[in-house]
Order: structure tokens, then C-alpha cells, then sequence
């Protein structure tokens, strides 16, 4: 584990920390993330899930730059707990039924890609007409679960960040940018 530079206990200032991306980059992107979903599923209907906690704030604004109809579910997939590395455990919890829909997971981040993989499998195994992965950040690390992602926002740095969504200790979502914490 990383050298802890905030307090889990505490909400710390967060304005000193380096900013990755900044909220209009986020936008920018994330606009033509929407556009390029909207070309490949005209004359489709989209099943979104999103992935609970750290995807919220990525597919509510994934979906207002989508001209497709689509309908939005959520799971909520958790291994971290408080930690800032992968227990390797994760943990499912849904009853969504998506047989013969056109399903795409929207997840935060594609990290070891664990979650990503527990996720994909469990919706595959209910027959979707399609299943594709868009993940906002995906992490340049060694050793990743080999996943085929068809929508990604940002390759990062092998760094933990927070904000837009990602969470440490369940703090810092609300941070509008997404921010380094080490
Ligand atoms: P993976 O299973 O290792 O790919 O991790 C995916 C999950 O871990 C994400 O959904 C996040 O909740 C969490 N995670 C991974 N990296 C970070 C990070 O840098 N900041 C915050 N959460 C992270
Ligand atoms: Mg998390």
C-alpha cells in the first residue's frame, strides 16, 4: 500500500493536490465519448449499468450527451473497502434482468480490471443482445486483467486518485476534478 497522504478520518483540504484532469477536460471528453456511443447504437436502445458507488457521477453525465434512447440501471460491485489496493474479493449486489438488451457497464476506473471482470461475467451470463465495457480512467499498470474495454475516457498513470466519483475511505467524491493523491 501507497504512503497515506490524507487522513481517512478526516476531510482533509484538497485544493494543494495536483489536478489530473480538470472538470472541462472531463467534459470535453466525455461529450465525445457520448457522441461516438450515440453513432454506434443509432436505431438502438442502450441498457447503461453503472457500477456503485465510484460510476455516478460518470454516467449521470455520460447519459446527457447521449441522442440514443437508453434506460440507466445500477450495481454495486465492492472490494476495496478502505483501502487503496484491491482485496481481490468483489462483491456483486443487483437484480437487474437484461436477456436480449443492449447492455454497456459504466464503471470509474479499469484498475487490476477485478471488478470489471466479476462484473462482466455475471451480466454476460444473463444473454444480453451485446455487452460492451466504457470506463472512464483506465490504469496504465503491469498485469491487468485482460479485458476487451471499448470506451475509454483517459489512460492514467499508475497513481490513486479521487474525485469525480472516486472515492478514498469513501471521501473526496464530490471533488468536481480528479485529483492525485500521491
Ligand atoms: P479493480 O478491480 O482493481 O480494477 O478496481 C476497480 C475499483 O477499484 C474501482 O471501481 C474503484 O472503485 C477502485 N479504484 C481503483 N483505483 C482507484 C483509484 O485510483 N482511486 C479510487 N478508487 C480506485
Ligand atoms: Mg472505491
Amino acid at each position: 500500500m501507497n504512503d497515506v497522504n490524507l487522513n481517512p478520518e478526516t476531510q482533509t483540504d484538497v485544493s494543494k493536490l495536483e489536478v489530473l484532469i480538470s472538470r472541462q477536460q472531463l467534459q470535453e471528453r466525455i461529450r465525445e465519448l457520448g457522441q461516438t456511443i450515440s453513432a454506434d447504437y443509432k436505431n438502438k436502445e442502450l441498457d447503461l449499468v453503472g457500477v456503485l458507488k465510484g460510476g455516478f457521477i460518470f454516467l449521470a453525465d455520460l447519459v446527457r450527451e447521449l441522442e440514443i434512447p437508453c434506460r440507466i440501471h445500477f450495481l454495486q460491485a465492492s472490494s476495496y473497502q478502505d483501502r487503496k489496493t484491491s482485496s481481490g474479493v468483489v462483491r456483486l449486489s443487483h437484480d437487474l434482468q437484461l436477456s436480449g438488451k443492449h447492455v454497456m457497464v459504466v464503471e470509474d476506473i479499469y484498475d487490476t480490471g477485478l471488478t470489471l471482470q466479476r462484473v462482466f461475467e455475471d451480466l454476460q451470463s444473463q444473454s444480453p443482445a451485446s455487452l460492451e465495457i466504457c470506463t472512464l480512467l483506465s490504469k496504465k499498470i503491469e498485469g491487468k486483467v485482460p479485458l476487451d474495454v471499448k470506451y475509454t475516457g483517459f489512460e492514467i498513470e499508475n497513481r490513486f486518485v479521487i474525485g469525480y466519483g472516486l472515492d478514498y475511505a469513501e471521501r473526496y467524491r464530490e471533488i468536481p476534478d480528479i485529483v492525485c493523491m500521491d
